[in-house]
């Protein structure tokens, strides 16, 4: 088939996953165990525990801020917000978090279970006067896209992995850039076409040892966000960004069957044009081009040191305390404790969600 007419990959994305009508963003799929994938905030509520636990030690950091402004990018149903706001952290009456969601289906979810105060402003205001206040928190508010004013902490779990991304193939004369036909309808194919020039020479510096037939992601947005989240932040703030990720050199020695995955109904999905908007489409976030865009993190760990680094052994210890004391009568705490040690081996799983990256920089 010929590339002419044929559009970037990245247009294909936007249309499967974020389209107002036919996108599977805005049709009902969704991170959850009643959705489409579990991430770790939905694993339960120790992965929001130790976050609690890490805004605390920022919070103190910063000269304890009020308002204590954090956004979530990417945030889903608001699942880590609310798991935060239930563990209580000391700065909660100075927290100011907002829900920063493009689909508007997963907005129409944030109220619920929140002490939600509505949507903000493009810059970043609220109607609720208490938004502006030094104490009163929590509070939360939804926006469907970055706020404009500066922000003390950007955290995003799993977003950049869902970000529009374009796809290259190395061939025997060199790049070429894989395009969809047919993109917006129900059967899309794929065409190769010229590179443009810019991204071949790239791609010749990102993946050298590229073998014909290798293909490689190109994450601009990725790292465009990136590059803006760290021009938001205030002094001394901080971008959180916790993905499974990679690198472009890597990925090139490996089957995109591998590093693009599909979900659906908590299963692994078909190939990545199968059944646009019904199925969820990722990449690995390849940390090469978020340091090339922006500049490398200041600390990157896996997710099992990072959340142990936030106190994840304590809050399993005390829940294995808690149960100890109530097992002969049991209530509702006593099994969320004891559920700690179960979702604690989930989020520090070596083959599993304890690989994803924790990627930190300060401002
Ligand atoms: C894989 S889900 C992760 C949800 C949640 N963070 C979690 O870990 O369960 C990615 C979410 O990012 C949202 N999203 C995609 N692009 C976005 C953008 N540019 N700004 C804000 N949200 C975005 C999607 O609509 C989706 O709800």
């Amino acid at each position: 088939m010929s590339a002419d007419g044929a559009a970037p990959f990245s247009a294909f994305l936007e249309g499967a996953l974020y389209d107002p009508d036919h996108g599977f963003y805005e049709t009902g799929g969704r991170a959850g165990r009643r959705g489409d994938f579990v991430t770790s905030p939905e694993v339960g509520p120790l992965f929001g525990a130790c976050l609690a636990r890490a805004l605390d030690g920022w919070w103190e950091d910063l000269g304890r801020p009020a308002p204590f402004l954090v956004d979530e990018h990417g945030a889903g149903p608001g699942t880590l917000a609310r798991t935060v706001v239930v563990a209580a952290p000391a700065c909660v009456p100075a927290l100011r978090w907002t829900l920063v969601e493009r689909s508007a289906a997963q907005r129409d979810l944030h109220p619920a279970h929140l002490p939600h105060v509505g949507d903000l402003a493009g810059d970043g205001t609220s109607a609720e006067p208490g938004w502006a206040a030094v104490g009163g928190g929590p509070l939360v508010a939804s926006a469907a896209a970055r706020p404009d004013r500066a922000a003390h902490v950007v955290v995003a779990n799993e977003l950049l992995d869902n970000l529009p991304f374009d796809l290259l193939e190395r061939t025997a004369d060199g790049w070429s850039e894989v395009r969809v036909a047919g993109a917006g309808g129900p059967a899309p194919t794929e065409v190769l076409a010229a590179a443009p020039e810019g991204a071949a020479t790239w791609a010749d510096a990102a993946a050298p040892d590229a073998p014909p037939g290798a293909r490689i992601p190109l994450q601009r947005r990725a790292g465009e966000w990136v590059a803006a989240s760290l021009a938001q932040l205030a002094p001394g703030g901080r971008l959180v960004v916790l993905d499974y990720a990679s690198t472009t050199a890597a990925l090139a020695a490996r089957s995109p069957e591998e590093w693009i995955r599909t979900y659906a109904g908590q299963a692994r999905g078909g190939a990545p044009l199968d059944a646009p908007g019904a199925q969820d489409v990722t990449v690995e976030v390849c940390t090469d081009q978020l340091a090339a865009a922006a500049r490398p993190p200041d600390l990157d760990r896996d997710q099992a040191v990072a959340l142990r680094a936030w106190g994840l052994d304590d809050l399993v210890e005390e829940g294995r305390r808690l149960w100890a004391e109530r097992a002969s009568a049991p209530d509702v705490a006593a099994l969320r404790a004891r559920s700690r040690v179960t979702e604690a081996e989930a989020l520090t799983d070596p083959v599993g969600l304890g690989a994803f990256r924790v990627l930190e920089w300060q401002a």
